[in-house]
């Protein structure tokens, strides 16, 4: 029982990657800071902002986007050292393979179904909006019970299609390009540009007061809905193979794209909360919203066209994540060998693009925005405390291991990413700690009918239970869940006799 603790031999992918890695050095700071403003600038400042204000933030939605982004930055500096070191496919998952142990991973894995999976439902959910809004303008007007999910219709036709296209386009195998990523984050930052600069000659003061209408409780619960909008930013640190310098561009990278999207989110919080009052702003498309309040349907149209690209891009990110994500832990054994299988045209993981592509356009087709943006937060805020954890292990398992780029302050940082990323999550609400909670559960289920079974780490001879320190506390922690199960067997034995 104790194998389901077996970890992935660093030396193994550090060494292998380091002798075959033919990437050139290319990307310098600037390049990758507009790679991470691709990945980051999407739903959240576009959508997530109006509900966020209207039920939790009130005006003082600037102050949640900068606690949200304070935890963003102590996790991106332990994703940059990781990145570094550890530079193969599958993110998060991986580190936590390697530093903590199977079982870990494999939950990592499940969570990460959250940040990828669930988050491309809740981008789609906000592209239906705008592409409902642009429609609108034009005189078509879709009916609600076609554009909305069960509750206030029946079905999100939009949000459905849009996922299922990208499906399609998935299978064939496209990816987006540097070049295209780039175009996307021009698009992005000057549709927000504009809407700041039209928004800021109608402020009206008055919009501010109360600054926090539902408290500083509300200020926190905010932070943990617009937490999304920051999510992304981890897809910089997969470039550290191929940044130049990279001890000093990854956290320029990095911190830069999360300073300037901050920079951004607190400038259009602030103008949206100053020309309509927040109680206003629950509306799925507030930007627009706003822009339209204030009688400027032009630079309405342009920011909606304008932010169906972001939305575009942000979602076939999250829909090829997710189908990567699957993909490594399928190549792991953790998950059926349907999921890498490589269709033979194409050489794209078909079957696994599809399931993702389905699982995703149905969420996005039957769920409102609020339940899955709080799904995607609680799971992608998991992943990243497991994430600061494996910092903090692999320090004293690892040593020697060369980094490319070291975390600052270990094990402070690390520790203040977990708190803070903790701390938020006890912000959302108890519905969704509650369905988290179940999720795990059927995860560990599932690990335990396939996973442990098939897992291909079990033909290596793998380190387990020799680390010291912090490892003793997870081998405590292991060996007590070890009794539980064994105590479990028991009974289920004494049953049956
Ligand atoms: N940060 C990404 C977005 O806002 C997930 O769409």
């Amino acid at each position: 029982m104790k194998r389901i603790f077996s970890k992935k031999p660093i030396n193994d992918l550090y060494i292998n990657k380091d002798h075959n890695n033919s990437l050139k050095r290319t990307i310098g700071p600037v390049n990758l800071i507009i790679m991470g403003l691709g990945c980051i600038i999407g739903a959240g400042i576009f959508i997530v902002t109006g509900v966020a204000s209207a039920q939790s933030s009130g005006p003082a939605l600037v102050l949640s986007f900068i606690l949200s982004a304070t935890a963003c930055i102590f996790t991106a500096l332990c994703y940059a050292e990781f990145a570094s070191m550890i530079p193969v496919s599958g993110s998060v998952y991986t580190y936590t393979y390697v530093a903590m142990g199977e079982i870990w991973a494999w939950m990592i894995g499940w969570v990460l179904m959250y940040e990828y999976l669930i988050s491309a439902s809740a981008v789609a959910v906000g592209w239906s909006s705008y592409v409902v809004g642009l429609l609108s303008s034009t005189g078509i007007i879709l009916p609600q019970i076609i554009s909305a999910p069960p509750g206030t219709g029946l079905i999100n036709l939009p949000a459905l299609f849009i996922i299922l296209l990208l499906t399609g386009i998935l299978i064939l195998g496209v990816k987006e390009s540097t070049r295209f990523n780039a175009i996307v984050v021009l698009i992005n930052v000057s549709i927000i540009l504009l809407f700041i600069f039209v928004g800021l000659g109608h402020i009206n003061p008055a919009n501010y007061h109360p600054f926090m209408p539902f408290g500083f409780s509300g200020v926190l619960q905010g932070a943990a809905m617009v937490f999304f909008a920051y999510i992304g930013f981890d897809a910089v640190s997969t470039a550290a193979e191929e940044t130049k310098n990279p001890q000093r561009t990854m956290p320029i990278g990095i911190i830069g794209s999360l300073i300037i999207s901050s920079i951004l989110y607190i400038a259009v919080a602030a103008v949206l909360n100053g020309i309509v009052p927040y109680n206003l702003l629950d509306t799925p498309a507030p930007v627009t919203f706003a822009l339209k309040s204030i009688g400027i349907n032009w630079a309405a149209s342009i920011v909606s066209f304008g932010a169906l690209f972001g939305l575009t891009s942000v979602l076939l990110t999250s829909l090829f994540g997710q189908s990567r994500i699957f993909y490594s832990m399928s190549r792991d054994g953790l998950l059926p060998e349907i999921f890498s299988h490589l269709h033979e045209n194409f050489r794209s993981p078909v079957i696994c693009i599809i399931i993702v592509g389905t699982a995703a356009a149905m969420i996005a087709a039957f769920f409102p925005l609020n339940t899955i943006i709080e799904l995607v937060n609680i799971g992608t805020l998991s992943a990243f405390i497991f994430l600061a954890l494996s910092i903090i292990i692999l320090r004293k398992q690892n040593p020697d291991i060369p980094r490319k780029f070291k975390c600052p302050l270990v094990p402070i940082i690390p520790i203040l990413s977990i708190v803070f990323c903790s701390f938020l999550i006890f912000q959302l609400s108890h519905t969704t700690l509650e369905r988290f909670i179940i999720s795990l559960l059927i995860g560990i289920a599932v690990y335990f009918v396939y996973g442990m079974k098939n897992s291909k780490l079990r033909q290596c001879d793998t380190d387990i239970f020799n680390f010291k320190d912090i490892n003793e506390i997870f081998d405590l922690l292991n060996s007590t869940i070890l009794t539980i199960l064994s105590q479990i067997e028991k009974i289920m034995r004494y049953k049956r006799f």
